[in-house]
């Protein structure tokens, strides 16, 4: 499908899907929303200590690469384990603008690294923080026990409903420890039933710029 690239309301871009009318990100603000949700909702619960992040959707790394910004800050090591079917290609990376939004010169190198690893491979970004990408789909995902922490930011149910059902979810359930947290940009009540359903205690959250709510999973035991 044709993939382009345009800039959401906070200045940084994302990519379109044309064909769906979908974005990567919202269009209210690509950083902003990755902050709200994923960062301030999710990664923020944790500091001083070893975290394992399953990302559904890796995508362009944004959220990677904010979760690397925060890791010397929160005192994290992070083991990032970025899930990714079509990887974006190099002229797509080249026209997004995340290291500059971000004020995080010091960091290009690495956001580069994060795209130019290998797949199928632990790579040691920094002190903080090794990355895993993995080339698969969700719905082949068989960790068990294994994440502290999920952000799942697959598109949405309008254009990919099988990735919003109790199908995927309890795979996420049994990917997670006891006490480990799932954030999304989705508020829909089919999404929290189905969270319930599997057996999440379920949050809702105020949500980003452009969106009432989101939502927040917990594997209780
Ligand atoms: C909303 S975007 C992710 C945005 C990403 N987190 C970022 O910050 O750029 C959803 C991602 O899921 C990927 N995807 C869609 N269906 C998939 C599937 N069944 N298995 C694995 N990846 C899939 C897409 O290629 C896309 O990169």
């Amino acid at each position: 499908m044709n993939r382009k690239i345009i800039t959401t309301s906070d200045g940084s871009k994302t990519i379109q899907i044309e064909e769906l009318n979908e974005q990567y990100h919202s269009i209210h603000g690509a950083v902003q929303e990755a902050k709200h949700v994923f960062i301030k909702n999710g990664l923020n619960l944790f500091r001083d200590q070893e975290i394992s992040i399953l990302e559904i959707g890796f995508g362009t790394g944004l959220n990677a690469l904010i979760t690397l910004m925060c890791s010397k800050s929160s005192n994290l090591k992070v083991n990032y384990t970025g899930i990714e079917a079509y990887p974006v290609s190099k002229n797509e990376l080249d026209q997004l603008n995340y290291i500059t939004c971000l004020k995080a010169e010091d960091l290009a190198e690495e956001f580069s690294k994060m795209h130019e690893s290998r797949w199928e491979s632990n790579i040691v970004l920094t002190e903080e923080f090794i990355l895993t990408k993995r080339q698969q789909n969700f719905l082949n995902i068989e960790d068990v026990n294994a994440f502290d922490l999920i952000y799942f930011d697959a598109f949405g149910a309008r254009v990919q409903p099988e990735l919003w059902t109790e199908i995927l979810f309890e795979k996420m359930y049994r990917a997670m420890k006891t006490k480990a947290v799932l954030v999304t940009y989705s508020a829909k009540g089919s999404v929290r039933r189905a969270m319930r359903a599997v057996g999440f205690s379920v949050e809702k959250l105020p949500g980003p710029p452009g969106k009432r709510e989101m939502l927040r999973a917990t594997k209780l035991a």
